[in-house]
C-alpha cells in the first residue's frame, strides 16, 4: 500500500512556553517518533509537512518542515497547513502557558520564598482538527502515560474524536520520550486493536503508517 497522492501533516517535538526573555515551561519530548512518523510518510510516498517544536533533530528528506516554538504557534502553523488526508499529532504539547510573558528577566527579592506563576490552557490543536471543517479523513493522536494506558488512550480517542490512538508508557527505561525505542499500543473507534514493537522508533512508525495507508484504502 502505498501513500502517493495523499497528504499528511505530522506535528512532533516540545513546545516551549515562555515565562521570560531567559526561560520556558518545556517537556522532554525529543520528536524522534514524530520524526520517524514524518519519514515514514515521506518514503511511502506522501506529500509531508512536519510542523515541529524547538528539537535538533535533522529534517528527513522530502518532507516540508515549519519550525515553531509555542503551542501557539504550532496551533497555528497545523491549522494553516490543512487541507490534508491525514492529520497525525506526535507532537507533546503544553497543556498551559504563562498567561502573559514578562518584558523583562524575573528578578528574585529578598525574602521571596515563593513565585506563583499563572498559566492558561492551550487549544487541543489534536480535538480542534478533528472537528475542523476540512477535517482530515484519518485524524491520529498520540497518548504517552505513565499509567492505565489503555484506559486513558481510549478515553482520549473518543473525547477528541479521533479515528486511531497511538499510546505508549513513558517513565520506564527503553521506551517513550528519549528513547530510540519504543512500544506503542493502537486503538482505533471502530475497535481496532494492533500492539506494535517494542522496536527502534524508525520500525515502529513504517508499521504505523502502513497501517494508515491500509486504513485509507
Ligand atoms: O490530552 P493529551 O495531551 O494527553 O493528548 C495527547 C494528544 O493530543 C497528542 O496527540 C498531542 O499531540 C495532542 N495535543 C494537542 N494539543 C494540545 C494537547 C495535546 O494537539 N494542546
Amino acid at each position: 500500500m502505498s501513500l502517493r497522492g495523499r497528504r499528511v501533516i505530522v506535528s512532533a517535538g516540545p513546545t516551549f512556553e515562555d515565562l521570560d526573555p531567559v526561560r520556558f515551561i518545556g517537556n522532554r519530548s525529543s520528536g524522534k517518533m514524530g520524526f520517524a512518523v514524518a519519514d515514514a510518510a515521506a518514503r511511502q510516498g506522501a506529500e509531508v509537512v512536519l510542523v515541529a517544536g524547538p528539537v535538533a533533530l535533522p529534517t528527513p528528506a522530502n518532507v516540508t518542515r515549519i519550525d515553531v516554538r509555542s503551542a501557539a504557534q504550532m496551533h497555528a502553523a497545523v491549522l494553516a497547513a490543512l487541507p490534508a488526508d491525514v492529520y497525525i499529532g506526535a507532537a507533546a504539547v503544553a497543556d498551559f502557558t504563562p498567561r502573559a510573558v514578562a518584558p523583562g528577566k524575573i528578578k528574585k527579592q529578598a525574602g521571596m520564598d515563593t513565585l506563583v506563576l499563572e498559566l492558561v490552557r492551550t487549544p487541543d490543536i489534536l480535538a480542534e482538527v478533528a472537528v475542523h471543517p476540512r477535517r482530515p479523513r484519518l485524524v491520529v493522536g498520540f497518548a504517552a502515560e505513565t499509567d492505565h494506558v489503555e484506559q486513558y488512550a481510549r478515553g482520549k480517542l473518543e473525547k477528541k474524536q479521533l479515528d486511531l490512538i497511538a499510546a505508549n508508557r513513558v517513565g520506564v527505561a527503553g521506551s517513550g520520550f528519549e528513547s530510540d525505542e519504543n512500544a506503542l499500543a493502537v486503538y482505533g473507534r471502530d475497535g481496532f486493536e494492533r500492539a506494535l514493537g517494542p522496536a527502534p522508533k524508525i520500525q515502529l512508525a513504517d508499521n504505523l503508517l502502513e497501517l494508515i495507508s491500509t486504513r485509507l484504502g
